[in-house]
C-alpha cells in the first residue's frame, strides 16, 4: 500500500487538571469523523488520542486536590475514556504521557539532540505565566505585565535552563513550508505562521528546574523536561518512533495534526523544528479549527456555561451533537453554541430531512411491494437525475473531506438527502400505486432504495450509531462500518427485504424543551386556565364535516402589515397550499418550519390581510395571568402527511 493510502491523524493530548469539555470533544469528533472517512474510503488510518500528564497545571492541580500529581492523572485521564466511549470515538491508541513507552523516547530523543549539539545549557530569565508554563516576551505582553493568553499577572523567573537551537532550522522550515501550502491549514493560520517565521525565533527553553512532576533529564536529575517539549513527542511516541520502526516508517510519512488555533505555534513552528534537528518528516498538515463560544459568550468555569458534552450525548444522543459540531460552523471558524441550534438541527436535518426520508420509503415499500426492494427500470429522466447526484455527490464530499470542510461535505450529503425528498412528491408513488402504473412505481420505490443505501454510507463517520441503525433498517448485512464507499453500486439493492421502520431521531416537541428549560410558572397562574365554555352540541356528521388532516410546515413568511398573522406553506402530502396564521407573538419562524400540525382541509377560502388563507392550523392555548401560551397540535408519531384525523 503506498503513502496515499494511509493516513495517520492525532488529536492534542488533553491537560488532566480539567474535566473535558466541549473544545476537547469537538477536535476528536473531528479527527474521529476523518478517520472513520478515511477507512470508508479504504485507507490504512490510525488515530490517536491521548493526555498530557506533566507538567505545573498538574501538579497545582493534584495539590489542590490533596492529591500526588500521579493519583490525579491516574484518576482523571479515565474521564476523557469515558467521553470517548460515549461520543463513540474510532481511536486505535490513547497515550499518556506518563506510561514509560513515552518517557524513553522523550529521554531519547532530548539526549540525541543534546549529543549533537542542538540541546544547550544556559539560563533564563523573564516574564513568566505559571498557569499557561510560557515565557512570555516584553512585545506581546497585556496591559500591567498580564500574560496576552489567559490574562492574569507575571511573575519574573531566573532559572538554569536546557536550550533547544530552534534558530538553527528555522530557514529550512520555511522552505518547507514555501513548497508545502497544505502544511498549515487553513490558509489564515499558514500566513500566521509564515510571518511569525520571518520575524525573530528565539531558542527555546526546554527544562524546568522549577518544579518536580515531569520527565528527568538523562544526567541532570535536578532538571524536568519542558512539558511542551514532552508532550508534542507523544504523536511520534505512539507509532513506534523507538521500539516500531516498521510501524513509525508505516504510518509518520502520512501523519495531520488536529489543534486549537490557540495551539499552532508549538506544532506549526516549535514541533516541526525539533522534527527537522532530529532527522524525522515534518507533518503533512497542521489542522487548526477556531473556537466555541457559548450563547455568544466566553466560555469560562467562573459564568458556570462549560458545555458538558457528557450531558449533551446524554440528552440528545451522540450522534446529534457530533452532527451539530460538524455542520453548524465551517472548520475553522469560530463558532458559537447553542442549545436552541442544536434542537433546530435534530428536528429539522435528522428528523424531517433524514428520518422522514427513511421512514417514508420503507413504508412505501412495505405497503407497495411487500417489504422487498423491486428491480425495477431506473431510466425515468427523474431517476437518471437523482442517480447523477448521488454519484457526483460521493466525489464531491471527497473534495471536501480533502481540505476538512466538514459542514460542506455535510450539505452536500443533504442537498442529496432533500432532492430525493422532493423527488418522493413529483413521482407520488401512492398515485402511481392507485393508478396501476407498477413499473415505474418499482423504479421508484428503487431508486429512493439506492438514496438510502448511498447516504447510510455518507452519513457513518458522523453519525455513527444512526447509519448503523439505517442500514439495518434497510436489511443490509453486516456493519455499515465495515463497507467501502466507492464498492457502492447503483441499483444493487434490488431484491433485499427490509427490515422494520422505526423512527430515527425522534422530533423534539419545542414547547416541552422549552419548558423543561424554564423555571415553571407558579401554580396560581397555571391553573388560571379559563373555566370552560362549553360550545352547543353537535352530532357526530357534524364533526365529521371538518376534515382534519396530518400537514407539515414548510415555510414561514412574515407578513409585514400584520403583527399576529403568519404566511404558512404546509405540505398536505397530495399537495401544498398557503394559510394564514394568527400565531406570530407566540413562534419564531425556525420554530414552525419543518414541524407537523394538524389543518382544517375543507375550510373555505378567506383573504386576511390581502393574502388568501385556505385552511387553518389546530392548536391549543391557555391564559396563564398576563400571559397565552400557544401549542401546535400535531400527530404523536411518524405518519404519512395528508393522513386523516378522525
Ligand atoms: N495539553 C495541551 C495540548 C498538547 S498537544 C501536544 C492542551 N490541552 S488542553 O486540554 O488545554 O486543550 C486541548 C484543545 O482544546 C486545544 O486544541 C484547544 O484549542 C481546545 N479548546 C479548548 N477550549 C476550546 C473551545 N472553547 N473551543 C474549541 N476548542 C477549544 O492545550
Amino acid at each position: 500500500m503506498d503513502n496515499k493510502k494511509r493516513f495517520y491523524i492525532t488529536t492534542p493530548i488533553y491537560y488532566v487538571n480539567d474535566i473535558p469539555h466541549i473544545g476537547h470533544a469537538y477536535t476528536t469528533i473531528a479527527c474521529d469523523v476523518m478517520s472513520r472517512y478515511k477507512r470508508m474510503k479504504g485507507f490504512d488510518a490510525y488515530f490517536l488520542t491521548g493526555t498530557d500528564e506533566h507538567g505545573q497545571k498538574i501538579q497545582t492541580a493534584a495539590e489542590a486536590k490533596g492529591l500526588t500529581p500521579q493519583e490525579l492523572v491516574d484518576k482523571i485521564h479515565l474521564n476523557f475514556k469515558e467521553l470517548w466511549k460515549v461520543l463513540n470515538i474510532s481511536n486505535d491508541d490513547f497515550i499518556r504521557t506518563t506510561e514509560d513507552r513515552h518517557v524513553r523516547v522523550v529521554q531519547s530523543m532530548f539526549k540525541k539532540l543534546m549529543d549533537q549539539g542542538d540541546i544547550y545549557k544556559g539560563s533564563y530569565e523573564g516574564w513568566y505565566c505559571v498557569p499557561c508554563e510560557t515565557y512570555v516576551p516584553e512585545s506581546s505582553m497585556g496591559e500591567n505585565r498580564t500574560c496576552p493568553d489567559c490574562g492574569r499577572p507575571l511573575t519574573t523567573m531566573k532559572e538554569e535552563s536546557y536550550f533547544f537551537k530552534a534558530s538553527k532550522y528555522v530557514p529550512r522550515l520555511i522552505e518547507h513550508y514555501e513548497k508545502n501550502l497544505q502544511g498549515v491549514m487553513p490558509r489564515i493560520r499558514y500566513n500566521e505562521i509564515m510571518s511569525f517565521l520571518h520575524g525573530e525565533v528565539r531558542d527555546q527553553s526546554v527544562s524546568r528546574t522549577t518544579l518536580k512532576w515531569g520527565i528527568p533529564i538523562p544526567g541532570d536529575e535536578k532538571h524536568v523536561v519542558y512539558v511542551w517539549f514532552d508532550a508534542l513527542i507523544n504523536y511520534a511516541t505512539a507509532v513506534g518512533y523507538l521500539d516500531d520502526p516498521e510501524m513509525f516508517e508505516r504510518y509518520w510519512p502520512v501523519v495531520r495534526h488536529m489543534v486549537g488555533k490557540d495551539i499552532i505555534r508549538f506544532h506549526c513552528v516549535i514541533w516541526p523544528l525539533m522534527l527537522l534537528a532530529l532527522g524525522v518528516n515534518v507533518p503533512v498538515s497542521v489542522v487548526a479549527h477556531g473556537w466555541w463560544t457559548v450563547d455568544g459568550e466566553k466560555m469560562s468555569k467562573s459564568k458556570g456555561n462549560v458545555v458538558d458534552p457528557f450531558k449533551m450525548a446524554e440528552l440528545y444522543g451522540a450522534d446529534a451533537f457530533r452532527y451539530f459540531l460538524l455542520r453548524e460552523v465551517p472548520f475553522g471558524n469560530d463558532g458559537d453554541f447553542s442549545e436552541a441550534a442544536l434542537v433546530g438541527r435534530i428536528n429539522s436535518d435528522l428528523a424531517n430531512d433524514l428520518g422522514n426520508l427513511l421512514n417514508r420509503t420503507l413504508q412505501m415499500i412495505v405497503s407497495y411491494s411487500g417489504g422487498v426492494v423491486p428491480a425495477g427500470a431506473l431510466d425515468d429522466p427523474l431517476d437518471v437525475e437523482v442517480r447523477a447526484l448521488g454519484e457526483a455527490t460521493v466525489g464531491a464530499v471527497d473534495k471536501s473531506m480533502e481540505t476538512f470542510s466538514y459542514d460542506e461535505a455535510l450539505k452536500l450529503i443533504w442537498a442529496f438527502i432533500g432532492r430525493a425528498n422532493k423527488y418522493i412528491d413529483e413521482t407520488s408513488p401512492w398515485k402511481l400505486q392507485k393508478e396501476g402504473k407498477n413499473a415505474r412505481l418499482d423504479g421508484v420505490l428503487c431508486t429512493l432504495y439506492e438514496v438510502l443505501r448511498l447516504s447510510a454510507l455518507l452519513v457513518a463517520p458522523y453519525i455513527p450509531e444512526g447509519a448503523e441503525k439505517i442500514w439495518k433498517q434497510l436489511g443490509r448485512q453486516g456493519s455499515v462500518h465495515t463497507e467501502k464507499i466507492d464498492s457502492f453500486r447503483w441499483g444493487e439493492g434490488a431484491g433485499t427485504k427490509v427490515d422494520k421502520a422505526e423512527v430515527l431521531f425522534p422530533r423534539i416537541d419545542l414547547e416541552q424543551w422549552k419548558k423543561d428549560r424554564t423555571p415553571q410558572p407558579d401554580a396560581a397562574k397555571a391553573s388560571g386556565a379559563e373555566a370552560a365554555e362549553h360550545e352547543p352540541e353537535i352530532d357526530i356528521d357534524g364533526f365529521r364535516s371538518v376534515e382534519l388532516r396530518v400537514a407539515q410546515i414548510v415555510k414561514v413568511e412574515e407578513i409585514p402589515r400584520s403583527k399576529k398573522l403568519y404566511k404558512l406553506e404546509v405540505d398536505l402530502g397530495y399537495e401544498r397550499r398557503t394559510i394564514c396564521a394568527g400565531i406570530k407573538p407566540f413562534f419564531k419562524p425556525e420554530e414552525l418550519e419543518g414541524r407537523r400540525a394538524v389543518v382544517v382541509a375543507n375550510l373555505k377560502p378567506a383573504k386576511l390581510c390581502g393574502i388568501e388563507s385556505n385552511g387553518m392550523i389546530l392548536a391549543a392555548s391557555v391564559k396563564g395571568g398576563e400571559d397565552e401560551q400557544v401549542v401546535l397540535i400535531a400527530p404523536a408519531a411518524d405518519i404519512p402527511l395528508g393522513s386523516r384525523v378522525r
